[in-house]
């Protein structure tokens, strides 16, 4: 299968994915387009979608599955992106590397289990690789049990538990992957990549 990915510019891919956050029951406080271009300005940030058509009879191509990140530094001014470094130090070298940071993420229930994930993923990653990118580093929670199988599938290494007492099904997980030669040379996705700036 080869898989369609879209590259958006800021603007309209904060919009798009404004428009497909909507659709997950999985995000209790989805992102608006604001909260994206605010959080994204000034960054290097890569935001792909994945297309398909809507059904089996239809030509027309809809966004199913969406990844955003971006650059994350060791001093951060923002509070949220220095929170963030400031867990990862202990585990996550920044001096004289680049670390791109997955943000956000997911494929439309109904078209789960089709590669989207994979394909984005693996896109995400030779861009990081072209771009000079050491190391991509995720967060997700134990209670994103799908979530957690397919960052081990994608062959993503746990760095970091940040434990919840309350409720280990919200302890939080900082998961890395090394982006050299070897990891896009195991990529095994067919994409074809539109640029939609
Ligand atoms: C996790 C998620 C992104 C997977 O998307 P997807 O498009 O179905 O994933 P893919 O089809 O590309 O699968 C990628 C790999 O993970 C595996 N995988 C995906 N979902 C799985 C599941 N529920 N159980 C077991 N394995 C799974 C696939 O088998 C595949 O492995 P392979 O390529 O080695 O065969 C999707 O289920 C999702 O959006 N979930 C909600 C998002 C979420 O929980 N977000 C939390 C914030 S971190």
């Amino acid at each position: 299968m080869e898989h369609i990915i879209r590259r958006y510019g800021l603007e309209q891919g904060a919009l798009e994915v404004q428009y497909i956050e909507e659709h997950f029951s999985e995000f209790r406080h989805p992102k608006t387009a604001e909260d994206i271009v605010s959080r994204l300005r000034g960054r290097e940030c890569l935001i792909l979608m994945s297309m398909a058509a809507a059904s089996e009879n239809d030509n027309d191509l809809l966004p199913v599955a969406f990844k955003v990140g971006h650059e994350l530094k060791a001093l951060e001014t923002r509070p949220d992106l220095a929170e963030l470094a400031g867990q990862l130090g202990a585990c996550v070298r920044f001096d004289g590397r680049k670390v791109f940071y997955s943000w956000i993420g997911g494929t439309r229930k109904d078209w789960r289990g089709h590669g989207h994930y994979r394909a984005l993923t693996e896109e995400q990653e030779q861009w990081a690789h072209d771009h000079r990118y050491h190391e991509i580093v995720v967060k997700t929670k134990n209670r994103f049990y799908p979530m957690r199988t397919t960052l081990d599938r994608l062959r993503y290494d746990v760095i970091k538990l940040q434990p919840n007492a309350d409720d280990p099904a919200e302890s939080k997980l900082y998961l890395s992957k090394r982006i050299g030669s070897d990891a896009v040379r195991n990529h095994r996705t067919v994409r074809t990549v539109e640029e939609t700036v």
